[in-house]
């Protein structure tokens, strides 16, 4: 199938088969290699991206779904050569050890606080509980959400973060083999 796919400000036109998942595409078509697969079942969130705002799980969803959108990888969120405030919130809190969990942290997070522009522990913890982390036992993670906040102001960031409340859900692989 031909899919037509903005990612990370640029448009691509790609033959892609119909069963190839969004990471795949990423990786190996994109060499968005920024965007990791930890499970490859949906409960790790290490490929997380933004789906015309949103996070999904990139292993949880087909190229296909993906036509006619706008993706953004953790590799398209520095902007003239600067950070995104949540990418330096992560590196100025020690908020990450090993690093592998750390882009689909970013992209979740970034999520969260475009809902919750200063979210407690608790909202933290629970707008997070989707993407593990095997090293940091996430107290720094949580500093840096809430030092992201307080370095941006509600609905700050690229343009792709400042989206609207429709809700787009990343629909499961269907069918099997
Ligand atoms: S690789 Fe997608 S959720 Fe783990
Ligand atoms: S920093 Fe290693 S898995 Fe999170």
């Amino acid at each position: 199938m031909r899919i037509s796919v903005n990612v990370d400000g640029v448009t691509y036109a790609d033959e892609v088969e119909p069963r190839l998942l969004l990471v795949h595409y990423l990786r190996e078509r994109l060499s968005k290699t920024g965007t990791v697969i930890g499970c490859d079942t949906g409960n790790c969130g290490a490929c997380t991206v933004h789906l015309d705002g949103h996070s999904v799980k990139s292993c949880q969803m087909f190229a296909v779904q993906a036509n006619g959108h706008e993706v953004t990888t953790v590799e398209g969120l520095a902007r003239d050569g600067k950070l995104h405030p949540v990418q330096e919130a992560f590196r100025d809190n020690h908020a990450l050890q090993c690093g592998f969990c750390t882009p689909g942290m970013i992209m979740q997070a970034i999520d969260l606080l475009a809902d919750e522009p200063d979210p407690d522990d608790e909202t933290v913890r629970k707008g997070l509980e989707g993407n593990l982390c095997r090293c940091t036992g996430y107290q720094n993670i949580v500093r840096a959400v809430q030092d992201a906040a307080h370095h941006m102001r509600p609905g700050a960031g690229p343009r792709l973060e400042q989206h609207t409340d429709e809700d787009i859900t990343a629909k499961q692989p269907v069918g099997g083999e």
